[in-house]
């Protein structure tokens, strides 16, 4: 049996201090926006090369109040993704603005941003990148983009903790940056939380005031806010873990590479892409070369396959964990059919949508399970073309 994503080795790792931290938190009984919060805004605020960092409830309320701390509201567009989380264009609909897709790179599963500009119109707002499975969109010309056109920029990052884009941590890039600390993210804790992460300062204390129920003094309210703050006991454990982050991402890297190593040189197969200043790599554990341009982090590790049942059935079988991110794109979805959209509308995000497959990718996977995995993911494509040949012979 292998995982997905396997949090009890991780927390049985780190017990004695995460339970040490809880203990701490029930008994200064300091539960709402106490020193461990204040603690963990500074340190990720550190971390992310950014001034100022609000912790919220969930990562889908970070991009919700990113948006409302920038006056996004109704009339107002927002360019992103249809190939990611439903919750990025909930926080565009929860402010009650409309969200414009622009289809992906079928490489990177990015935003392509050589279509952005085509849907800009004089509505456009924000730009709204996801970096998707932890690898960073191409920021420098999604940056010249909103320079020339006068936009926000603020990036999902709730899969990209600790990603960067030459040098730059992702969420330090744009007007705002948006974590998840959703109990399988990167960073995860023991239920949900989030964080705008940013470097403008009106919209920190913006956003401040808006988890709050919208006053600073208590029992004075200046507009309508939401009761959104991290939670004491979250930023408690997520302090112990943080710790961690940066070598738990090199091991994500290590293990993709490891993957891509025994995946390679099939037709059948297409493995995840990483972008250099050179054009696009699949980075080998034997390479030992520094990306110059981003450094990616691996929240997912998903390869593109044409008989995706035939590998999921194998994987089923052999007891090893997998899943789809994420099997319909969002312009497809009943929640967004008023949009008009229709199949064919994104034939990049369609297509990765029906090949995907992500499999097991956690900081504690081992060499041999990455083998294991492997095997069985090449034992079903060999099985599946022999088939293909004998149907095609008879
Ligand atoms: C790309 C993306 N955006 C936003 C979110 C929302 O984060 P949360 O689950 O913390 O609300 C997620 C998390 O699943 C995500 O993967």
């Amino acid at each position: 049996m292998i995982p997905m994503c396997d949090l009890k080795t991780q927390y049985m790792s780190l017990k004695s201090e995460i339970d040490a931290a809880m203990q701490a938190v029930c008994a200064n009984t300091n539960f709402i926006l106490g020193p461990e919060v204040r603690k963990l805004e500074s340190e990720i605020a550190a971390a992310n090369q950014c001034q100022f960092a609000i912790g919220v409830a969930s990562g889908t309320d970070a991009l919700h109040l990113a948006l409302r701390g920038l006056n996004i509201g109704p009339g107002d567009e927002v360019i992103t993704t249809p190939f990611t989380f439903v919750a990025t264009t909930e926080a565009i609909g929860m402010v009650g603005a409309t969200p414009v897709f622009v289809d992906i790179d079928p490489d990177t599963c990015n935003i392509d941003v050589t279509q952005i500009e085509a849907a800009i119109t004089p509505r456009t707002r924000v730009i709204l990148p996801v970096h998707l499975y932890g690898q960073a969109c191409d920021m420098d010309t999604i940056m010249a983009i909103a320079q020339q056109h006068n936009l926000h920029v603020v990036e999902d990052c709730a899969q990209s903790i600790g990603a960067s884009y030459r040098g730059h941590r992702t969420g330090a890039i744009g007007t705002a940056g948006c974590l998840s600390f959703f109990p399988s993210k990167n960073l995860g804790g023991f239920g949900d939380g989030g964080m705008v992460v940013t470097n403008n300062e009106e919209l920190y204390q913006h956003i401040e005031i808006l988890r709050r129920h919208g006053g600073r003094v208590k029992y004075y309210h200046d507009e309508l806010g939401l009761n959104s703050r991290l939670d004491e006991l979250q930023a408690a454990i997520l302090l112990v873990k943080h710790q961690h982050l940066a070598e738990w991402n090199e091991r994500r890297r290590e293990n993709a590479y490891r993957y891509n190593e025994l995946l390679g040189g099939r037709v059948d197969l297409k493995r995840p892409v990483e972008l250099t200043s050179q054009g696009k790599i699949i980075p080998m554990a034997s390479m030992h070369t520094e990306n110059d341009l981003l450094k990616a982090v691996y929240h997912q590790y998903t390869i593109q396959v044409d008989n995706r049942d035939v590998v999921m059935n194998h994987l089923q079988k052999a007891g090893i964990g997998h899943a789809i991110y994420y099997p319909v794109p969002l312009h497809l979805q009943k929640v967004h059919s008023e949009l008009g959209y229709r199949p064919g509308s994104f034939p990049h995000a369609e297509q990765v949508a029906a090949n995907c497959l992500s499999l097991p990718m956690f900081p504690e996977l081992t060499a041999s399970q990455i083998q294991t995995v492997c095997s069985v993911v090449l034992e079903a494509l060999d099985q599946s073309a022999k088939a293909n040949t004998t149907s095609r012979a008879a």
